[in-house]
């Protein structure tokens, strides 16, 4: 956990994985490698955007933090095997459409309009959007933005609630393929705002010593939850999900894992 000591915000920021914005299929095998011949036992492949502290992150070439753990730990619990692959937001979706991704954990909020296209499990975390700005900012709400620039990363619900908010066509709305870039880029004075996920934010803003910036909660924020993702009609993989997830929330596995990344209260 102890990834970035890194001094300067610039390279906090890329030191937990920006750069490379597309890039598919960079496969970190963290376990179950293996195309499962011999057994001929089936290998799901598990699709991340891994530029997510400390949700998915990459620390050394290797796939880590609290979804990884949680994923791995559904997995044992479901008695399934799996396999991981870092393919960024946008292609992650693309991956489930085409198949070569079977499953999806990526801090994904479970929407009516992503159940249009795939299937979700239950929850397994609790949600929202906050608004990153300048400590000495005088915004106190998402309307105090109107006019300035607020970068999101593009496809998410933080892009969604400042569309609802300012309109889809809003000038000042500034789309990242990745968090990290929009979060760089509020720090070189690019942006005047983030709104992005509360546990992402969070880990950034905690990162830094001296605090020149705040996190604010907008009234019109709605809970969300994250679940993890597959084509419509796999349910297959769904079910061993699902059953995987029971079993590590009742044996308090689960918790265990939320406690490490953003401890117990
Ligand atoms: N929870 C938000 C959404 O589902 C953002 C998720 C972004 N995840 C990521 N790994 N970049 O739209």
């Amino acid at each position: 956990k102890s990834l970035v000591l890194v001094v300067g915000v610039g390279l906090l920021v890329s030191a937990c994985g920006s750069g490379g914005q597309q890039s598919s299929g960079s496969g970190t095998g963290a376990s179950g490698s293996g195309s499962g011949s011999g057994s001929g036992e089936k290998v799901y492949v598990v699709g991340t955007d891994a530029a997510y502290p400390p949700f998915q992150m990459l620390e050394a070439d290797k796939i880590s933090g609290h979804d990884i753990d949680v994923m791995n730990a559904i997995a044992e619990a479901g008695g399934f095997k799996i396999e991981w692959k870092n393919t960024g937001w946008d292609p992650l979706f693309d991956g489930l459409d085409k198949g070569t991704v079977d499953i999806g954990i990526s801090s994904i909020t479970i929407t009516d309009k992503r159940k249009e296209k795939y299937d979700f499990s239950d929850s397994y975390f609790e949600a929202n959007q906050l608004i990153l700005v300048a400590e000495d900012s005088q915004v106190t709400k998402l309307a105090d933005l109107k006019g300035k620039k607020i970068g999101v990363q593009a496809a998410t619900t933080g892009e969604e609630v400042v569309k609802k908010a300012f309109g889809d066509t809003y000038q000042g709305l500034m789309g990242y393929d990745d968090m990290p870039s929009s979060v760089d880029d509020f720090f070189n004075g690019r942006v005047d705002a983030v709104v992005g996920d509360n546990g992402v934010l969070q880990y950034y803003v905690n990162k830094i010593k001296d605090k020149k910036f705040k996190l604010i909660k907008d009234d019109s924020f709605e809970k969300e939850y994250y679940g993890i993702m597959v084509k419509k009609g796999n349910t297959d993989a769904l079910n061993k999900i699902n059953d995987g997830l029971k079993k590590i929330k009742e044996n308090g596995k689960l918790q265990e894992i939320y406690n490490q990344y953003f401890g117990s209260n």
